[in-house]
């Protein structure tokens, strides 16, 4: 399975980010084994397509319904008709800040699969849950709500601890790969054997300085980067080190 490294610019970028980055990344060499997904603010999807090469599209939400009186809000099938093939879902931001529940979050990513996307479902724990040993209850308990009849095919999990989220402060690979050790459990217990290939990725601080290490756990198999993918350098240094992670 290829590494796959996601960039989620949050809120931020403008269309000339999009062009001077679109610029940077032509010009820096192609990478293999890696599938590169990038997720703007959903105004420049459709400029990024036609300016990023190489590259998957992405979003950082979908509305939890498919269409109706949702002021806001936007659909999976919108996504789909700009070229998104995944879908981030659950982010601890949209959790903690715009109330989302896991109920929500299931919700999203069923609608997300059936409409042949990849849901990115988040999951981690507060600094709070870690220093109480609660983390591998959090994040067991995140991952069965936020999957009630979600299909496994096409699903994608990072693990986030909150954190490590744009603090500088990552996970040790020690930390990152003893938790994902527990995901992949819980997907295999949760869907069978089939649940052991669903793409397990960790986002927090993700730097090209600690990509490769991170990428060197067996079951780390890939990033969701937040601030280090708004420089085109910085994120194809961490593209290419999973790539390299994956040879
Ligand atoms: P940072 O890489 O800025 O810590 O953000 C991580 C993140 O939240 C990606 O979704």
């Amino acid at each position: 399975m290829p590494g796959l490294v996601i960039a989620n610019w949050k809120l931020h970028g403008s269309l000339a980010l999009v062009a001077e980055f679109g610029q940077q990344w032509r010009a820096l060499p192609p990478l293999s084994d890696v599938e590169v997904v990038v997720c703007p603010p959903t105004p420049y999807l459709g400029a990024i397509r036609e300016a990023f090469e190489g590259m998957r599209l992405g979003a950082q939400d979908c509305a939890d319904q498919r269409e109706g009186a949702f002021t806001g809000e936007v659909a999976v099938q919108m996504l789909g008709e700009f070229g998104c093939r995944y879908v981030i879902i659950g982010h601890s931001e949209r959790r903690s800040l715009y109330g989302e529940t896991d109920a929500q979050v299931a919700r999203k990513a069923r609608l997300a699969s059936a409409e042949g996307l990849h849901p990115v479902v988040c999951v981690g724990e507060s600094l709070e849950q870690r220093e109480a040993g609660q983390e591998v209850k959090v994040v067991s308990e995140q991952l069965l709500g936020s999957l009630a009849q979600v299909p496994c095919e096409r699903l994608v999990i990072a693990y986030e601890p909150i954190w490590a989220i744009g603090t500088g402060r990552t996970a040790t690979p020690e930390q990152a790969e003893a938790m994902h050790g527990v995901i992949r459990r819980c997907m295999q217990e949760h869907f069978g054997a089939v649940g052991a290939a669903i793409p397990i990725i960790y986002g927090g601080s993700v730097k090209p300085e600690n990509a490769s290490e991170l990428f060197g756990c067996e079951n780390i198999d890939g990033a969701l980067v937040g601030g280090a993918s708004l420089e085109a350098k910085s994120f194809w240094q961490i593209a290419s080190a999973a790539s390299a992670g994956r040879a």
